[in-house]
């Protein structure tokens, strides 16, 4: 049999109104924000219409309450539906499109997390992903009961501990432990369900998950962070690596480096797909794609610019900065930690003055931009999928559910004639849209392993 062509993957990264800081401002926006269910029925309902892998929400839990109350009165994205609630709400709709929610290993317990996403698995038929992370956002922890952030190591170490926990639950039946035979009165194997009895330095787990086997194995695990300890867990046990890199050439070197790192911990390359975000601005001319992309700039308040840069890379104070001053040296945050040093490369790469950075900044927040026409926007998802810096994007929409529509209607036919995207969902799971492997269930593969000695 030929071997499967290789095809890009893409996944609809979502915030509240879109992802610049001024969407809601925009006259054709979704501007109620964690009100309108029916606004988020369209934005899936448009990303299954383009055959995308997913749905993906970011998460914090915290309303931000740095920066002057005038900056912060004039900020979108500060309410917004629970991603696990909304998410299985939106299954109901959709048949084939996955649903990646992020989810922290900081302030949350592994049995909790379990449960709600193999129970989102079972709601959506399988197509449910966990965006693992260790939360960005230093003001999560006051609504935890504890008075500061846990420090990035102490995040980490938990958050490997915590994954494996939740691996360990979601093996805990076999595919075939429920029989359900009314005649024998047999309702399940017991021989097939396994208990954890996990003891570590964080958690003590006993298990086994009271939620049923996924019916795509385990959902699939998605991860976030980009330090050489983000990387490392990323190598670990992310099967989709999502990122933030701004130029092609940072893309290349992070997809070689996360690649590099899986061997050692035992996987291969075929397990995992690196998917940065992108933000496109697309039109039928390159014109009117750049007026279209100047048009949501002109809208960014200039304390609103500045609060966004400093909550995306965990500076406070910046208010005190002249506008077209340089942008200084900064301490290295506990939060974002990443995401600063990427926006202070640029800052110096291309010697933007502060506000500068902040413009730059309030849109694709450190992430890829594209703007342009259809072809143009297409070539540049080309070049970072064919040269090795890309497997797919997060396609990042400026403003719901417009710059979303665009994409589908203008890039995805592109990609498409191209033979870069799918014209048909291949599966109903999100694993199988994805072409991951099933992960073989840590039971098995002990009996398999000892099968063979
Ligand atoms: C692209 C990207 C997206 C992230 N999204 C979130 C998020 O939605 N919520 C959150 O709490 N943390 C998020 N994080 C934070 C990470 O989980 C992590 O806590 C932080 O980036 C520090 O780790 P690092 O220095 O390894 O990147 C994100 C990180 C990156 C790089």
């Amino acid at each position: 049999m030929a071997p499967q062509k290789r095809m890009m993957h893409l996944g609809a990264f979502v915030h509240e109104t879109g992802q610049h800081v001024a969407a809601w401002r925009h006259p054709g926006a979704h501007y109620h924000s964690g009100v309108r269910f029916a606004d988020m029925v369209e934005t899936a309902q448009l990303a299954e219409r383009g055959k995308m892998d997913f749905l993906f929400l970011a998460d914090s839990a915290a309303v931000d309450l740095e920066g002057s109350p005038d900056a912060r009165g004039r900020m979108g994205k500060v309410v917004k539906f629970e991603p696990m609630t909304i998410l299985s709400a939106l299954a109901a709709v959709t048949k084939n499109l996955g649903f990646v929610a992020t989810s922290t290993t900081t302030f949350n317990e592994p049995y909790t997390l379990a449960r709600q996403f193999a129970s989102l698995d079972q709601i959506s038929g399988g197509r449910s992903g966990w965006n693992l992370v260790t939360s960005n956002n230093e003001q999560d922890a006051l609504n935890y009961s504890r008075d500061r952030h846990m420090s990035h190591g102490d995040r980490y170490e938990r958050a490997i501990e915590f994954a494996e926990v939740v691996q360990g639950l979601w093996d805990s039946w076999d595919d075939d432990a429920f029989v359900r035979d009314k005649d024998s009165g047999v309702f399940y194997d017991t021989t097939k369900m396994h208990v954890l009895n996990h003891k570590g330095k964080h958690f003590q787990v006993r298990g086994p998950l009271n939620v049923a086997p996924s019916p795509q194995g385990r959902p699939v695990l998605v991860q976030a962070g980009a330090s050489g300890t983000g990387r490392d867990v990323a190598a670990r046990l992310a099967e989709i690596v999502f990122t933030a890199q701004t130029v092609f050439e940072q893309g290349k070197e992070f997809y070689a480096d996360v690649m590099a790192r899986l061997p050692r911990f035992g996987r291969s390359a075929d397990e995992v797909r690196v998917m940065p975000g992108f933000y496109p601005v697309v039109a039928p001319t390159a014109s009117e794609a750049q007026e279209k992309y100047d048009t949501l700039q002109s809208l960014i308040q200039v304390p609103v610019g500045i609060s966004v840069l400093e909550h995306t890379i965990g500076v406070h104070d910046l208010d005190k900065l002249p506008l077209d001053g340089p942008v200084p040296e900064m301490p290295d945050t506990n939060g974002p930690l990443s995401r600063q040093r990427l926006l202070l490369e640029q800052a110096k790469r291309d010697k933007l003055t502060f506000w500068q950075l902040c413009l730059a900044n309030a849109g694709p927040r450190g992430h890829v931009l594209s703007i342009g026409t259809p072809t143009q926007v297409a070539d540049e998802m080309e070049h970072w999928f064919k040269d090795a810096a890309a497997d797919g994007f997060n396609v990042m929409p400026a403003w719901l559910p417009g710059s979303l529509k665009d994409f589908v209607d203008l890039v995805i036919p592109e990609l498409q004639r191209r033979g870069l995207f799918r014209r048909e969902y291949e599966a109903t799971t999100l694993r199988g849209n994805l072409g991951l492997p099933k992960p073989i269930n840590r039971h098995h593969a002990g009996r398999l392993a000892g099968a063979a000695e």
